[in-house]
C-alpha cells in the first residue's frame, strides 16, 4: 500500500516515512505567506486609493496607536514559535536514526557516491529495502558533498574529516536521484592542462560526454526502493569484499588479517578465556560478538572497531554486564598492527 502522496506541481513523490511532516511544514508555510500576501497588498492597494490626493482633502498625520502596535508584534511570534517547532521537531526526526537500523556507509569524493553494505559489499548505486530503516553513516574523501534524495525529503552535508548521519525508512518499491547538493568542484581540464571538451553528445539523457569534463553537476546516483527478497538478491550479487581478490588470484587483505589475528589469539593467550564456539569461559565469547550490542557496566556499547581496541589496551574500561574484570591489560605488548588483526579475526567470527 502506498500511503504517501504522489508528485504534486510544487513537490515531488513521497517515498519515506519522514515525507508527510517535511511537507505538512512546507505547505503550512506556503499557504500562510500567500494569505499574508494577498492580504496585505489587498490592504495597500484599497489604502492607495482610498487616501489618493483629491482637491479638497488635506492629509491629516494618524498619530500612534499602541494596542495596534503590540498586537502585530505578538501575533507573529506566536506563528514564529509555531513554525520553530515544527522545523526542529522535523529534523530531529531526521536526525535520529531507530535502533533497527540497517548502517549503510556512504564514501562520496569527487564526483562519485559509494554505497557500503553491511555485509562489505558495495556499490556505486543506492539499493534499500523497503520498510527498512537505513541508516547512512556518510564521510568525504575531500571536499564538502551533499546527500540528497527528493523523493525521501532526506539531505545532509558530507564532510570531510567527521562522520554526518541522516536515516530513512522507505515506504514503497520505486526509484529516485541522488543528487549532490553542495557545489563541490569541476575539472575541465585533463593531463598536461590540455582543455577536455564539452562537446554535445545526441543522446539527450546525457548531453556531456562522459568522463571527460566531469565535476558537482555528474556526480548523480540513484535509489532503488527493493522488496525484501529483491535486496537480498542484491546483497548476494556484490558479495563478499573478499571476492574480487578471490577472482583476481589475489589473497584478501581482510582474510589474511583475520588468519594472522587467529595465530595472536593462541600465541597472546586469548583463548584462555574468550571461546570462538559461543560457549562461556571466563571473558565473553568472540563468536558473533562483533556488531552486537551489549549492557557494561558503563551502559550500552556497541562492538566495535573502538570498543573491541579499548577492551584490548583498557578491558576494565566498560566490563560487559555479568562478567568480572580480571582481564590484564595489553598496552604496550600489542602493536597497532595486531590490534587491527586481532579485530579483524573477531569480526569474521560471525553467529
Ligand atoms: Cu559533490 Cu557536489
Amino acid at each position: 500500500m502506498n500511503e504517501n502522496a504522489p508528485a504534486t506541481f510544487q513537490l515531488p513523490e513521497q517515498m519515506s516515512t519522514l515525507a508527510p511532516q517535511v511537507d505538512w511544514i512546507y505547505y503550512f508555510i506556503f499557504w500562510l505567506s500567500v494569505v499574508m500576501f494577498v492580504g496585505i497588498v489587498s490592504a495597500m492597494v484599497f489604502f492607495a486609493w482610498k487616501y489618493r490626493e483629491r482637491p479638497g482633502h488635506k492629509a491629516e498625520p494618524t498619530g500612534h496607536n499602541m494596542t495596534l502596535e503590540i498586537g502585530w508584534t505578538i501575533a507573529p511570534v506566536f506563528v514564529l514559535v509555531f513554525m520553530f517547532h515544527k522545523g526542529f521537531e522535523g529534523y530531529l526526526n531526521l536526525s535520529v536514526a531507530p535502533a533497527n537500523s540497517m548502517i549503510v556507509k556512504v564514501n562520496a569524493k569527487q564526483w562519485a557516491w559509494e554505497f557500503v553494505y553491511p555485509n562489505g559489499g558495495s556499490s556505486d548505486e543506492l539499493h534499500v529495502p523497503v520498510h527498512q530503516p537505513i541508516k547512512l553513516v556518510m564521510d568525504s574523501a575531500d571536499v564538502i558533498h551533499s546527500f540528497y534524495v527528493p523523493a525521501l525529503r532526506v539531505k545532509r552535508d558530507v564532510v570531510p574529516g567527521m562522520f554526518s548521519m541522516v536515516w530513512f525508512e522507505a515506504t514503497h518499491v520505486g526509484h529516485d536521484d541522488i543528487f549532490c547538493a553542495e557545489y563541490c568542484g569541476g575539472r575541465s581540464t585533463g593531463p598536461g592542462g590540455t582543455e577536455l571538451p564539452y562537446a554535445p553528445s545526441d543522446d539527450p539523457l546525457h548531453p556531456y560526454i562522459a568522463g571527460q569534463a566531469t565535476g558537482h553537476w555528474s556526480m548523480h546516483s540513484m535509489l532503488y526502493v527493493e522488496s525484501k527478497e529483491d535486496f537480498d538478491k542484491f546483497l548476494k550479487s556484490i558479495g563478499d569484499p573478499c571476492d574480487a581478490y578471490v577472482n583476481a588470484g589475489k589473497d584478501c587483505p581482510l582474510k589474511v588479517a583475520a588468519d594472522q589475528g587467529a595465530k595472536l589469539a593462541q600465541s597472546k593467550g586469548c583463548v584462555a578465556c574468550h571461546t570462538t564456539t559461543g560457549a562461556r569461559l571466563v571473558g565473553p565469547s568472540w563468536k558473533g560478538i562483533f556488531g552486537k550490542q551489549e549492557s557494561t557496566d558503563k551502559g550500552g556499547v556497541s562492538v566495535d572497531e573502538a570498543y573491541i581496541k579499548e577492551s584490548i589496551l583498557d578491558p576494565n574500561a566498560k566490563i560487559v554486564t555479568g562478567y568480572q574484570g580480571v582481564m590484564p591489560t595489553f598496552r604496550g605488548q600489542i602493536s597497532d598492527a595486531e590490534l587491527d588483526e586481532i579485530t579483524a579475526y573477531i569480526k569474521s567470527l560471525k553467529d
